[in-house]
């Protein structure tokens, strides 16, 4: 029985994180629960899957859901605050963290699980994107396991022997992310000018949350997956391309130097790769319905227009210059998203603000959390800074 801790429960990956759970109750128990400030929600989770230990991210609706639970007659600890995240995230009521969070708000306690040795699930791309090389000394340190959550990278980790070889010595060439294109395939600069929040977040293919939405029309999130993918199988940049493909039912392949190319296939649905990561050497029913091939579109693949997607463009950049720049191309990003869902900045401005950001902050070495989370503080207040220059 694994006891399982769902970082940002509340959330689409959370949500389909619970329904998997639910599906082998001999097998997985959801112990600790986790949310931002959706109070109402998390109690409803919480009565579903009565865990013994929920916790709110913000501090004032601790009180809250204390209230809420006991009114829905769920007994369970109750707890707030980011300590009481990290403290979830590496404390006896779990053995496998789902981390789940969405944005730079998830690296303390990823990294938490990670030194704890937890079997640690990473959905939360922008913890790896921002301190790789600390995140992948904590798993050592802590003898634990990392298991991507995220499509591309499941899917390539079910591709490569072993799950994490050394590409080289493995024969790999090449990897190739799939990217769906998001909703604004084919269009031209031009016709993205009015674009709006909601018109952003309307995928074609997956149904998420609404910065990985954005991110997913930008082709930032394939940017950020990209160096996801560079951390996680030690890839250089040279040898991980990236391939529209619209149907969104080969979520990544790799390529070999014998010419072989793997490919890992389904339907677009994220439960197949948390059933993978969940049960993993092992294989689980996630609810996912049969590929049925004969049905479904032809197969399309064709190259990223980098011109009006900037953003994937600016990730390789940030992978380039190596050191804190994908830290600050994440932090000004998540500031310039936020402010493009707030409708305070034209769709095709969040590049140029991410690319201000770059320009005016230098990729400096990784060296410690705290230095990181300065240069995050740094780059957000930059990216504000761009914002309220550019209005
Ligand atoms: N959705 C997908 O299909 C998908 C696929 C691959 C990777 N991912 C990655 O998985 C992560 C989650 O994505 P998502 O789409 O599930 O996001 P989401 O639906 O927006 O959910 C985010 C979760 O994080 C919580 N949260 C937000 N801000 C927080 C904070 N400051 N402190 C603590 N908790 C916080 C939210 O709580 P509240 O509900 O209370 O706000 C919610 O539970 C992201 O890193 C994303 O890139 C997602």
């Amino acid at each position: 029985m694994h006891d399982i801790a769902v970082l940002g429960a509340t959330g689409s990956i959370g949500g389909s994180t619970l329904d998997v759970i639910a599906r082998h109750p001999g097998r997985f128990r959801a112990t600790v629960l986790t949310a931002h400030r959706q109070v109402e929600a998390l109690v409803d989770l919480c009565a579903k899957h009565r865990p013994e230990l929920a916790v709110i991210a913000d501090p004032a609706l601790e009180g809250e859901l204390a209230r809420r639970l006991t009114a829905a007659g769920v007994r369970c600890e109750v707890a707030s605050g980011h300590a009481a995240l990290t403290a979830a995230a590496s404390g006896q009521l779990c053995d496998t963290v789902v981390a789940a969070i969405v944005g730079a708000a998830g690296l303390e306690s990823t990294l938490a699980a990670a030194r704890a040795g937890k079997r640690l699930l990473l959905a939360n791309k922008e913890s790896i994107v921002m301190a790789g090389p600390l995140l992948l000394e904590a798993v050592a340190t802590g003898k634990g396991a990392l298991i991507p959550v995220d499509s591309e990278h499941n899917a390539i980790f079910q591709c490569l022997p072993g799950g994490r070889p050394e590409l080289a010595r493995s024969g790999v060439r090449r990897l190739v992310l799939t990217a769906s294109g998001g909703p604004f395939r084919g269009r031209t600069r031009a016709e993205l000018a009015g674009i709006t929040p909601d018109q952003a977040c309307k995928h074609p293919n997956w149904v998420m949350g609404r910065k990985i939405s954005v991110d997913s029309a930008t082709l930032m999130n394939k940017g950020l997956e990209v160096i996801e993918a560079h951390h996680l199988f030690a890839a250089p940049a040279e040898v991980i391309e990236v391939v529209v493909h619209p149907q969104s039912l080969i979520h990544s392949m790799v390529e070999y130097v014998d010419g072989s190319v793997l490919a890992q296939l389904g339907n677009p649905d994220m439960r197949t790769a948390i059933a993978h990561a969940l049960a993993w050497p092992e294989r689980i029913e996630s609810g996912v319905p049969s590929l049925d091939l004969a049905r479904c579109a032809p197969l399309q693949f064709e190259p990223p227009d980098l011109t009006t997607f900037r953003c994937l463009a600016l990730a390789f950049q940030a992978l380039r210059a190596g050191g804190d720049a994908p830290a600050i191309l994440n932090a000004a990003n998540e500031v310039a998203v936020e402010a493009f869902l707030g409708g305070a900045l034209p769709f095709l401005s969040i590049a140029d603000v991410v690319e201000a950001v770059l320009a005016e902050l230098p990729a400096q070495a990784v060296v410690d959390v705290g230095t990181l989370c300065e240069r995050d503080r740094m780059a957000r207040e930059a990216a504000r800074r761009v914002l309220r220059d550019a209005c």
